[in-house]
């Protein structure tokens, strides 16, 4: 065929191995069932009602909402793997991006799915994906299949809505039996955390009362990441990024000792206290990052009271490389810079929550000042750690020094390494931290060199392995520059 003289021929995707294609893009089971609420919401629905119904392989999972629902057309064109451009306008409230969600959250659990829905003042319509249908035919068709036909009568009572129905799990239960148990109980530990996904991806909605999730017809509870309305939370000022569309809103959790024993546990959230620490962001107010430092920093103990939301609008889409799944959101490096001086402040103070309770104590005699064996200086701008001379036991020992003394005073400094405090200050800055005798005079270095080098050859060793064995000597190692000269004097 020619087009403007061109020749063209025609070369359609192979609809079977197209879908399988669409399997393979990584959903979980909860990522995939919170993408198909995402167009429950997007369709203004008010309830969502998940139900599952155990039957081994046979099992079906239903979503269903009362949102606006489709007449027939509509639902074909739902239905078709592409049904928008991602590059169209959407509504600001959209949760859509692709035109694809549906298709593929469903493929990726399972083979066969229908769909049903009611639009106000139609009757209820419906259609299904088979995947063994399509990879008879070879062709991108679907059937007029429901295996719930009572659903179609239940949505008829509705004004409107749409019933998402999977009814062959095969990803999660394949060739499973109804009577095995062991099944049972993980498909029901798979569901539990399906419940606990969708009461944090949603919790912003479920707060606002803008929808209500029914789980097996128990309504779901919002688990809010940031604990707000709990005593002791501490709210950092928020921050307009981006072009002022990009909000940043820093949270300090409660220290443990400030909240019940409950409370903490529940905090904890699906992943655990130090997975949960990091920016948390929201497109529309959905949840698609849950704890991550994209990359900015490591997860560590002592951070894991920071939690940082990010609110994005759906007009940042492309700039944040909003995957399919919606479960990825990449900063575009502008703010990303922003974004990491943002949260380095957030961090710094989360920090000093986290150290609360060494304080408790200070603070219930706080007319006395903490008298700590280690101290943090700066030389330079270079951080360093001294040992405090006015510390009441190294004091004494300094005043009058014996050989069982020096012993104590080595076990004090031994026992009081501060730890913690390096720790968190290594992480924050590791480079400025100082080299030992950096930036200052380094007459006491040379002359512990010297006086080693001495009695090395003294004690019968060449130049040369003097040398060797100085460099392999902590601190001495650091200040090779000094041995030439000083091996030239011997
Ligand atoms: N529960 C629903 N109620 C009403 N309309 C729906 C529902 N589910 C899907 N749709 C319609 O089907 C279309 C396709 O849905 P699908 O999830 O495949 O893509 P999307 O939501 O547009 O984008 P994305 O791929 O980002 O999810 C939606 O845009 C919407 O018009
Ligand atoms: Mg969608």
């Amino acid at each position: 065929m020619t087009n403007n003289q061109i020749l063209t021929t025609k070369a359609e995707p192979d609809a079977s191995s197209m879908i399988e294609t669409f399997r393979a893009i990584g959903y979980s089971i909860e990522t995939a069932i919170a993408d198909i609420i995402d167009n429950s919401i997007s369709a203004e629905a008010k309830n969502i009602w998940i139900n599952y119904d155990w039957k081994g392989k046979k099992s079906i999972i239903k979503i269903k909402d009362d949102g606006y629902g489709m007449n027939h057309d509509e639902l074909v064109q739902a239905m078709r793997p592409g049904s928008k451009h991602p590059l169209k306008v959407r509504s600001l409230k959209d949760l859509g991006r692709f035109g694809l969600g549906l298709k593929t959250a469903s493929f990726s659990q399972t083979r066969k799915f229908s769909v049903i829905s009611k639009k106000k003042d139609y009757n209820p319509v419906y259609w299904a994906w088979d995947l063994d249908h399509v990879n008879e035919t070879k062709s991108w068709e679907l059937i007029q299949f429901t295996p719930l036909v009572s659903e179609i009568k239940n949505l008829k009572e509705q004004e409107s809505g749409t019933s998402v129905i999977w009814y062959c799990l095969d990803r999660i239960l394949k060739n499973t039996k109804e009577e095995d148990t062991e099944a049972l109980g993980k498909f029901m530990e798979l569901m539990e955390g399906v419940k606990k996904h969708l009461e944090m991806v949603f919790h912003r909605f479920l707060e606002q009362r803008k929808i209500k999730i029914w789980f097996q017809d128990r309504k779901i509870e919002a688990w809010d990441p940031f604990l707000r309305g709990e005593k002791g939370i501490q709210i950092c000022a928020e921050e307009f990024l981006g072009k002022g569309d990009i909000v940043v809103k820093g949270y300090i959790l409660p220290h443990k000792s400030k909240i019940s024993e409950q409370t903490f546990k529940k905090a904890s959230g699906p992943k655990g206290w130090n997975e949960q620490q990091g920016f948390y962001i929201y497109r529309n107010e959905r949840l698609l990052v849950a704890g991550n430092w994209l990359g900015m920093f490591r997860k560590e103990e002592h951070y894991k009271l920071c939690r940082i939301m990010i609110d994005l609008p759906n007009t940042v889409d492309d700039k944040w490389q909003i995957d399919i799944k919606k479960s990825i959101a990449r900063p575009p490096i502008k703010v990303q810079t922003q974004l990491k001086a943002y949260a380095k402040d957030v961090r710094a103070h989360a920090v000093n929550v986290y150290r609360h309770k060494g304080r408790v104590l200070q603070r219930k005699y706080p007319s006395f000042k903490f008298t700590p064996v280690w101290v943090e200086k700066q030389r330079h701008g270079k951080r360093f750690y001294s040992i405090n001379r006015k510390h009441p036991v190294i004091s004494e020992i300094i005043e009058e020094p014996s050989k069982q003394n020096i012993n104590e005073l080595i076990k004090f400094i031994e026992e009081t390494v501060p730890v913690p405090l390096i720790t968190i200050k290594e992480s924050e800055e590791p480079e400025s931290h100082g080299i030992p005798f950096e930036n200052i005079e380094h007459e006491l270095l040379i002359q512990k060199m010297e006086k080693q080098l001495k009695r090395l050859v003294n004690s019968g060793k060449s130049k040369d392995e003097a040398k060797a064995i100085l460099l392999s000597i902590e601190p001495f190692d650091k200040y090779p520059q000094y041995i030439e000269s000083l091996t030239e004097k011997l």
